[in-house]
């Protein structure tokens, strides 16, 4: 095997088309429903809020969607992105594992995030569209759909989650940069914001909650759409040029991984790495052992119920079976905004029953120390969400070290944490603490999911 760190691929060499895991899955995920009839919805029903060509990739069962050429055209700002060999923190580990990282952070916003909102603008554009609004968790989809807004000529209005408002102020400066407008959610913009601020002035937000506030707005206005960062199945697959690219990466590096780790928030950076090698092990390729990791915190996929329910607060969405905390569950403010959702994307929650994927829950404190540890050794400080990743990595490689075997683990380092540098401090500083949610607060939050009639 190479001595080699950094396994490149030229820009010709960015996938011309993207992966859908439906067309290799043994069983169809449950339909989306209407929630008024409980039957399954149609192109019309969500026609208010994405352009055509994103709802037929929604329920595509194409293995490959052409990537249009002007998408590729701008992935090539920063894609391919490079897969590395993490010999120096196999060195600090002392591991016989071989630890390697696809890195996400190289693109313009800093995560993966960029790889739909580019994907969105143009299809948006192709659409006569003028305008998108948005939520946002951390602030990454954001400023990733700030940028693309701004390479496409769109609006782009960002309701961000208050309590990451506060803590990330350079994050809304940067969506500021790119020409959006950035406002806390919840907000007195919408009902729905107006509503949760009349109870609790002070109250965190969100995602489900910054989700109604824009569904509200795009669903007002003709010339205005709604654009997801995550969890719907057209976001996921545009993640999988990540997976594909790391398959063709791992080929460079003569390896293959043995197991696969990601952090999940709504699931679109972990499917992205992970749907194209279980596509391959599903069509009979070689099997991978998959690991979802989660904010103890929020831990959906670990502590959720998978059932139907809404994917936001103020149920203006569809219904989709997914493992859920309860659409009005609201988690602690800890730091890693982007993993602050009640709800999995349903082709990952689908996976999970299928039992092709595992899910670990970690503490933040733990996940701190697995992303200074990273630092220390890589260089590349990540961000909070990613530091779930890299701790579910570095307890997969001490767990070869303890058995005195190697096997080849590959993360997805889905984003830097740049903008994230007030909560290392405070973590460095010993100021943060392990949040915990409420029980009684998710068993409330459970109990309110919408009751379905029999199969
Ligand atoms: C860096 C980073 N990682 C992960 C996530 C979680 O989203 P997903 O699970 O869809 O990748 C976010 C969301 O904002 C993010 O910003």
């Amino acid at each position: 095997m190479s001595e080699r760190v950094t396994f490149h691929l030229d820009e010709d060499r960015i996938p011309r088309a993207w992966y859908n895991i439906a067309a290799d899955l043994p069983a169809p995920p449950p339909p989306v429903l209407h929630p008024g009839t409980h039957q399954p919805i149609g192109p019309d029903d969500l026609a208010p809020l994405f352009p055509p060509a994103l709802i037929a990739q929604e329920v595509s069962t194409e293995r490959d969607v052409e990537i249009p050429e002007p998408v590729r055209d701008i992935y090539r700002q920063w894609r391919p992105s490079p897969l590395r060999r993490a010999r120096r923190l196999e060195r600090a580990l002392g591991t016989p594992a071989r630890i390697y990282y696809k890195y996400e952070g190289v693109s313009p916003a800093g995560s993966h995030k960029p790889n739909t909102a580019i994907a969105q603008a143009f299809y948006n554009r192709e659409a006569g569209v003028k305008r998108i609004a948005t939520e946002t968790g951390a602030g990454q989809w954001g400023s990733s759909l700030a940028y693309a807004g701004a390479i496409f000529g769109i609006d782009v209005l960002v309701f961000m989650v208050r309590v990451s408002f506060g803590q990330k102020p350079y994050r809304r400066a940067l969506m500021e940069t790119y020409g959006a407008r950035c406002v806390a959610s919840p907000s007195p913009e919408t009902a729905a914001g107006r509503v949760i601020l009349e109870r609790d002035p002070n109250h965190p937000g969100s995602l489900g909650i910054a989700i109604s506030e824009a569904v509200e707005v795009a669903a007002q206005r003709d010339d205005t759409k709604y654009a997801l960062g995550s969890v719907l199945n057209h976001v996921l697959l545009h993640q999988t040029v990540v997976g594909l690219e790391a398959m063709a990466q791992m080929e460079l590096a003569g390896d293959w991984p043995d197991v696969l780790v990601g952090c999940t928030g709504g699931g679109s950076n972990f499917a992205g790495l992970v749907f194209p090698f279980l596509g391959a092990q599903l069509r009979g390729g070689r099997p991978v052992r998959v690991i979802a990791v989660e904010p103890a915190a929020c831990p959906s996929l670990t502590r959720g119920r998978y059932a139907y329910d809404f994917g936001d607060t103020a149920h203006l969405t569809p219904l989709t079976k997914m493992h859920t905390l309860g659409s009005t569950f609201t988690p602690p403010g800890f730091h890693a905004g982007g993993l602050r959702y009640h709800g999995m994307a349903p082709l990952v929650s689908h996976v999970k029953e299928l039992g092709l994927v595992e899910a670990v829950a970690f503490d933040q404190l733990r996940c701190f120390a697995a992303g200074v540890e990273f630092a220390r050794a890589e260089g590349i400080v990540p961000a909070p969400e990613a530091n779930h990743a890299v701790r579910g990595a570095i307890d997969e490689a001490l767990r070869c070290r303890e058995e005195g075997v190697s096997r080849a683990i590959l993360l997805n380092l889905c984003g830097h944490g740049h903008f994230d540098m007030q909560a290392y401090a405070d973590y460095l500083a010993g100021k943060l603490t392990d949040q915990r949610y409420d029980e009684a607060e998710l068993a409330m939050a459970l109990s309110g999911l919408p009751s379905m009639p029999p199969p």
